[in-house]
This record gives C-alpha cells, sequence and structure tokens, in this order.
C-alpha cells in the first residue's frame, strides 16, 4: 500500500499546517503528516509555509521578526473558517508532542526564511535536537513515530545530515528539475528517499530510483487515479492535501497506510 502523506497536515478540510489539520489527518486514517518548519525571532522552530503571516494568521511581519509569545496571540484558523477560530500556529515542539503522544509520522519540510549564517546555524541544531529527541523517546506500546526531513534547499539538508546520522533525509526538487538533479543531490546529503513533483516520474524512472537504492515520495498529487497509477509503477509515497477519494480511509477502507 502506498503511503498517503497529508499535506500541511489534512489541509483539504484544516487549515494548513495547524494542531486542526494534524488531528484531522489523523481521523481519516493518515500515519503521516507533511509540515513545513521556519525559524522565529526567539530561535524557536514554527510550522508555517510561508516567509510572512499574512496569508494564514491575523497577524502580520516577516516570520524572522517575530517571537513565540507574540506568535501564540494570532489567529491562525479564521483566515479559512469560521469554525476554526482560535487555531494556532503550532511550534515544532507541538507537533512533536503530538507525535510522541499518538504515533503519528512527520515529513519535515526544513523552509528557513532569512537563511543569515546565524539562522541557519540555530536553526539546523534547534530542528535536529528535536528530531533526535523524538527518535529517543519510545512511545508505551514500542512503537517510535517515523521523521523523514525534506527540502528543497539541497546545501541545508547536507548540514543538516552532519547533526543527524541516522535521520531519514530526502531532497525536493521543483517541477522540471528531478531528472538533471537527483543523482547529484542523493549522493551530496547521504539522501534515502527522493521527493520530485509527480509530473516529472514515470515508470521508467521510478526503476531506476529503486535501482539506486531509493525511496520515492512525489507530490502533491490530489487525484486517486493519478495516485493509483504512481502507486502501480511502485511508487512508495504521495504528498496530498487529502480530498474525498485521497484519505488512507477511503482507499484501504479504514486501514492506514504503512510504508
Ligand atoms: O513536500 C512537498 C511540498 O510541501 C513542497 O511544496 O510549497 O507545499 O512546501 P510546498
Ligand atoms: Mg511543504
Amino acid at each position: 500500500m502506498i503511503q498517503l502523506i497529508a499535506h500541511r497536515g489534512r489541509s483539504s478540510v484544516a487549515p494548513e499546517n495547524t494542531a486542526a489539520a494534524f488531528e484531522a489527518a489523523l481521523a481519516a486514517g493518515f500515519a503521516w503528516i507533511e509540515t513545513d518548519v521556519d525559524l522565529l525571532e526567539d530561535g524557536v522552530p514554527v510550522l508555517l509555509h510561508d516567509d510572512a503571516l499574512e496569508r494564514t494568521t491575523d497577524g502580520a511581519g516577516r516570520v524572522e521578526t517575530v517571537a513565540s509569545p507574540a506568535l501564540r496571540e494570532r489567529d491562525a484558523g479564521s483566515w479559512f473558517s469560521a469554525d476554526f477560530a482560535g487555531e494556532r500556529v503550532p511550534l515544532l515542539s507541538d507537533l512533536t508532542g503530538l507525535m510522541a503522544r499518538t504515533g503519528l509520522s512527520a515529513n519535515l519540510e526544513l523552509k528557513l526564511s532569512h537563511p543569515t549564517a546565524e539562522r541557519v546555524e540555530r536553526y539546523l541544531e534547534a530542528v535536529a535536537g528535536e528530531v533526535e529527541e523524538l527518535a529517543a523517546a519510545p512511545r508505551d506500546d514500542g512503537e517510535g513515530a517515523g521523521v523523514v526531513v525534506s527540502s528543497f534547499d539541497h546545501g541545508l539538508l547536507a548540514a543538516f545530515r552532519e547533526r543527524s546520522e541516522r535521520t531519514r533525509l530526502a531532497p525536493l526538487f521543483r517541477p522540471g528539475e528531478f531528472a538533471a538533479g537527483w543523482r547529484r543531490a542523493v549522493q551530496d546529503i547521504g539522501a534515502s528517499r527522493v521527493h520530485p513533483h509527480h509530473g516529472d516520474l514515470g515508470p521508467r524512472t521510478v526503476e531506476e530510483l529503486h535501482d539506486a537504492g531509493l525511496d520515492v515520495a512525489a507530490w502533491t498529487v490530489n487525484d486517486p487515479a493519478r495516485a493509483r497509477q504512481l502507486a502501480d509503477w511502485g511508487v512508495e509515497g504521495v504528498c496530498t492535501d487529502g480530498p474525498a477519494g485521497m484519505t488512507p480511509a477511503d482507499w484501504d477502507r479504514g486501514d492506514s497506510p504503512s510504508e
């Protein structure tokens, strides 16, 4: 069964990158979510896609200028629907807490805005620290939450590798950039997995990637027919916003897909 990964949580039914979206993913049977990790002014990793607050909160300003106490005041749900008024922007530590409690696994996308040398250093140290802490925390049932760290910034992934030897890393590729870029990126990063845009995949490419010992997770697929085609080619995972027809519950009558 292909691994279905809820993109920014189940972002088709709840505001992206919020606890509500992560819980909606769990409720629909997703074992994995994807989320974007940036860094606040006070050095705290935060889950936000954009480099500024305007689109997905009632606040304003660039992420690197906002500290965590001020961020906690912002509403990250009303822009999506009044039903989600009062949702907060989660910190990475909120998500790792949920993961430790529920066994939810996460694809953390490194998306650092305003990457000065100082911010890169603080960011890598903080994110790698939280990932390592999660990996070291066994749950009561002995099942640990899984983590994959991805990024379009392959240099940042290579630097993350220096701080975390065992974490699974996956370079992301924008549409059209996969064919020319994947071999070099995999080598430089020590990646075990690649995250191309789904439009860059075909059956021969998937075979070539498997021959190279790599897993493949494609983004972002909301059409069940396309997802089934990718699954038939042997693609291991797809990132999806989770509309009707694209949840594990839809696919498997309630059985979550597993790696
Ligand atoms: O990981 C796939 C996808 O999240 C990459 O694009 O812009 O949604 O972060 P974006
Ligand atoms: Mg992302």
